[in-house]
């Protein structure tokens, strides 16, 4: 059987992540091929609850203690899900995954990317996507959007404009380093051109069109 691939898609708030990842699995599907769509922070229920107790304002979380939950629910997200999925030739789309706790916590908590990587080489026993599509947006467009979307701001939504000018910088010098894996979408485009343009991104991971995809 077939390993599945693991596309994960990752950028600030309000980038577009969730419209993209939907448009991309539809676009997959229709390739005849298997796909989950899953999220971050959550997507199986342990995961659900870690997200819960980040999000709330009214709860004092460390950066470290945050990086830690982070990495937490994702090391029971990757056992849960992604593991079994990805054995059993699933094509999983991501919404954030390690990049995102490398550039908020590492980047804009300041801890430090290497360290933060390093929590995360043991949450997800070393789990690499096969690509990630970065969704590029300028902060305060991506700030207002997703401030028009939520009636409530989420604790880190509530940070300041210097702690998402971090992430954005930490994100950017994540794609400089890791080229062949993080593939960069300029996200200020219509959606139906960041889907053409993340098809692209991903072609050469597609199985061959005769082919049948769970071979
Ligand atoms: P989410 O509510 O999914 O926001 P969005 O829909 O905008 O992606 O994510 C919750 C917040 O958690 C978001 O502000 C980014 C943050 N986050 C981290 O700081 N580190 C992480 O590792 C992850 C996965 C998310």
């Amino acid at each position: 059987m077939s390993h599945g691939r693991l596309v994960t898609i990752e950028g600030v708030d309000g980038s577009g992540k969730t419209t993209l990842a939907a448009g991309l699995a539809d676009a997959l599907l229709a390739r005849g091929l298997n796909v989950r769509v899953l999220r971050e922070p959550g997507g199986v229920d342990g995961a659900e609850r870690i997200r819960e107790l980040v999000r709330n304002p009214a709860i004092a979380i460390g950066p470290r203690a945050e990086a830690l939950l982070f990495a937490a629910a994702r090391a029971q997200l990757v056992e849960e899900a992604l593991q079994p999925l990805l054995q059993t030739g699933v094509w999983v789309i991501l919404d954030r995954f390690v990049d995102s706790s490398l550039a908020y916590q590492g980047g804009g908590r300041g801890l430090g990317v290497d360290e933060v990587a390093e929590i995360n080489r043991f949450a997800t026993r070393s789990l690499t996507p096969d690509r990630t599509l970065l969704l590029v947006v300028p902060p305060e467009v991506g700030r207002s959007r997703a401030r028009a979307r939520e009636a409530t701001l989420d604790r880190l939504e509530r940070e300041h404009d210097d702690f998402f000018d971090a992430v954005a910088a930490a994100y950017s010098e994540l794609a400089a380093a890791n080229s062949d894996r993080i593939r960069t979408l300029d996200a200020s485009e219509p959606p139906e051109r960041v889907l053409e343009a993340a098809l692209v991104q991903v072609t050469d991971l597609l199985p061959p069109r005769a082919e049948t995809p769970d071979r």
